[in-house]
């Protein structure tokens, strides 16, 4: 028999690696995807082996990440409750997908994961498998009593990992527990359960990894110009890029100026409220500037349709339903909606700031002339029209009106 293993190198993952070979007595096969974790991956394939897994994979999918799944989602400008950005949960369809497609090319019975059965994760990786094949066979080991009753703990699981000989980093010690990818980072549990521990108060700043504090950024402002086509950015200050170039030259800049930290108390799928902290820098530059590139060439009601799916989309990445046919349907709209969100943005960075400096297009709606406020050269609008047009959209209110005021 065997199982493939989404493996970290975390202690979490390790203990399961291990658990996983003596409980089902079989071969486990270790699976990671570079989305972008960098340090994290160094000395991950010796290590898995070394705990036990009988072959390692460790793709490289930060092309694909970058170009199939976080820029197809930033032209839907996606944003959950109004804050989170979706880093973690735009990289779990990419590793159920790997994951899969692996199984099968192993003729592994089962994929296996270390998500906790109170989380988001597990709905994910396992509703995006779902969705990808009929046939696959799913172990969580947190959700099994019988796992839970030998680690309760951190303490057993580090008691574990020493008797087995699983090396145990210091990122076991965090008092938080972390993802990373070419999105974002972000920091959950522990000591930040508690909404009023501030993660930003000087004691405790050296959390963020990718971001310097809005205070501690260069007091010089830095500008940016970043270049669409149909709603995905192809170049920054006239350089030609690859999705994965882009994101990672923003995340540099963004990062430097402090950009894209949120701290929020959101709404988990299986129920409850969780707080998370956020550092999304490159994707808070892309998601501000698309959406100004936006402003001058999408039309009104496109973009009022889109708008009003976003909630709509953003929940579907959110909750696992990256490859169900309701969200292909809703791409396929965002897709026609950006067919002319092409041109340049100029932003302006400064301190945790991204500041609109300037936007055109080839293709622009924006007609200063219909706009200006001088006479108007183009004929296009003839200010005696809006007299009708107020009286008709008045009737109505009107009639309203006279009715409220009869009850008087
Ligand atoms: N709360 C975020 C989400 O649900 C981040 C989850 C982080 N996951 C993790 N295994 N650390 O998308
Ligand atoms: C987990 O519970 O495994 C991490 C958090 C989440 O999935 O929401």
């Amino acid at each position: 028999e065997k199982i493939v293993l989404a493996y970290s190198g975390g202690l979490d993952t390790s203990v399961i690696l291990k658990w996983l070979k003596e409980t089902y007595d079989a071969e486990i096969i270790a699976f990671t995807a570079d989305i972008g974790q960098k340090d994290e991956l160094d000395g991950l394939e010796e290590k898995a082996l070394a705990t036990g897994a009988s072959k390692v994979y460790i793709d490289d999918l930060r092309d694909e990440f970058a170009k199939d799944f976080i820029y197809p989602m930033f032209q839907a400008g996606a944003l959950y409750e109004g804050q989170y950005l979706l880093g973690t949960s735009i990289a779990r369809p990419l590793i159920a997908k790997r994951m899969v497609d692996i199984a099968r090319a192993e003729g592994a019975t089962a994929i296996a994961h270390g998500a906790t059965g109170k989380g988001n994760d597990q709905v994910r990786f396992e509703l995006n498998a779902a969705a990808l094949t009929p046939d696959i066979q799913v172990i969580a080991p947190w959700r099994l009593e019988e796992f839970r009753n030998q680690f309760p703990g951190r303490a057993e699981m580090i008691a574990y990992a020493e008797k087995h000989g699983i090396p145990v980093t210091a990122s076991a010690a965090k008092p938080y527990s972390t993802d990373r990818n070419l999105l974002h980072i972000s920091y959950e549990s522990g000591v930040l359960e508690d909404p009023w521990f501030d993660p930003s108060a000087d004691e405790n700043k050296d959390m963020f990894l990718l971001s310097s504090a809005p205070e501690d950024a260069p007091d010089q402002p830095e500008y940016l110009e970043l270049e669409f086509e149909q709603g995905d950015c192809v170049a920054l200050n006239g350089e030609r890029l690859s999705p994965l170039q882009v994101m990672e030259q923003l995340n540099e800049l963004g990062g430097k100026h402090g950009i894209g930290r949120v701290d929020m108390v959101e709404n988990r799928f299986v129920g409850m409220k969780s707080r998370g902290v956020y550092e999304t820098p490159g994707g808070t530059i892309l998601f501000t500037a698309h959406r100004k590139m936006e402003s001058i060439t999408m039309d009104r009601e496109v973009m009022n349709l889109r708008d009003s799916l976003i909630t709509r989309y953003s929940t579907l990445v959110y909750n696992g339903f990256w490859f169900a046919p309701e969200r292909l349907a809703l791409q396929a709209l965002v897709t026609e909606s950006q067919k002319n969100v092409t041109g340049t943005v100029r932003v302006k960075l400064y301190k945790g700031n991204v500041i609109g400096a300037g936007v055109k297009s080839p293709v622009s709606l924006y007609n200063p002339d219909i706009a200006t406020m001088e006479a108007d050269p183009s004929e296009a609008y003839d200010q005696g029209d809006a007299t009708g047009f107020i009286r008709l959209n008045a009737l109505r209110l009107k009639v309203h009106s006279g009715v409220e005021q009869n009850k008087k």
